[in-house]
């Protein structure tokens, strides 16, 4: 279950999405529900009624109860059966559903890739997104690809010039040399790491790896408040879901900088296309690619994922 993506905390949607309905989802592989209980926090079941395997998100909520459409048993946030129809003297305890831990933090819902198990801590929450003095921009969407390839192109700093070459990349383009020289500074953070690039010598830009499978990219520091966090999620094989969340801390009350949203969105579409042709699907093992000094960032990534989440590597951690 969870395959190569277990014991994670990773976001699965906005919190925007599940309102009093069910919610059916995805992940690394996993039918998950979404409901809320009765005091309205967010849950996630496997999405599979214990008794006859039924899809729980194709039933309802109600009282915080989510209710099989089959036959009607009724089951708590926590996977525990409430309820059995005409079986009074049913054994409720050996009913339940299968529970994930979930949070809900920053816009978004989490969940925790271990059914039944405690989350060790709670997931990484940037502070951008839970500032009050900001505008957040959530979305999402589905990219046909691995989520490594994503996460990859998320933590690659030389690709601004030639695939963002009108936008973000505009600048590097410009200044860019057959003598140029890039150079990337990693250092660790509790949730992940820090990569610093520096270009002939001048410091460019910072970006956070959020262990396993977010990035936040500092735009800028200078006169103005412009983060952008995004979320390479497996949903089923080979698709991923990509969650973005931009927070800017001007023009909050300006109609007109809803359209620094939209140029987010433009940015991440430039790389879908790049990242959805890449061959193999699944990033390879480190020594199956060349690489070079300026790939430093992605190569950290690659050799955590191959070492603590691909096949062997969590047993072997
Ligand atoms: S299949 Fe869910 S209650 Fe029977
Ligand atoms: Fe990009």
């Amino acid at each position: 279950m969870f395959q190569d993506f277990q014991a994670c905390w990773t976001p699965i949607l906005p919190s925007t999405a599940l309102k009093a309905a069910p919610v059916a989802s995805q992940l690394a592989g996993e039918k998950v529900v979404l409901f809320r209980d009765a005091q309205g926090v967010a849950r996630a079941l496997i999405d599979r009624c214990p008794h006859r395997g039924v899809e729980l998100s194709i039933g309802s909520v109600k009282d915080g109860q989510l209710i099989c459409p089959f036959h009607g048993w009724r089951f708590k946030g926590d996977g525990a059966c409430a309820h059995v129809p005409y079986n009074p003297e049913a054994k409720l305890e050996r009913l339940g559903a299968t529970a994930l831990p979930s949070h809900e933090a920053g816009g978004l819902i989490w969940v925790y890739t271990a059914p039944g198990a405690e989350a060790p801590e709670l997931p990484h929450i940037p502070e951008a997104l839970s500032r009050d003095d900001v505008s957040v921009f959530i979305h999402h969407e589905e990219w046909a690809c691995h989520w490594t390839r994503a996460m990859e192109n998320m933590l690659d700093y030389p690709h601004l010039p030639f695939v963002h070459g009108g936008t973000i990349g505009r600048d590097l383009k410009k200044q860019l040399t057959d003598r140029s020289q890039m150079e990337q500074r990693i250092e660790p953070l509790p949730h992940g790491f820090v990569s610093h690039t520096t270009i002939d010598g001048q410091p460019d830009a910072r970006l956070d790896w959020m262990r396993p499978n977010g990035m936040t990219l500092y735009i800028s520091d200078e006169g103005f408040f412009l983060r952008m966090h995004v979320w390479c999620v497996p949903t089923s094989p080979n698709h991923t879901r990509m969650v973005l969340a931009a927070v800017r801390g001007f023009g909050l009350y300006n109609p007109f900088f809803m359209l620094t949203d939209r140029f987010n969105l433009r940015i991440l579409r430039e790389d879908k296309a790049v990242v959805e042709s890449s061959f193999p699907v699944e990033v390879p093992h480190p020594s199956e690619e060349p690489s070079v000094a300026s790939d430093k960032t992605t190569l950290r990534f690659r050799q955590w994922y191959y070492s603590h989440l691909k096949g062997e590597g969590r047993a072997a951690s």
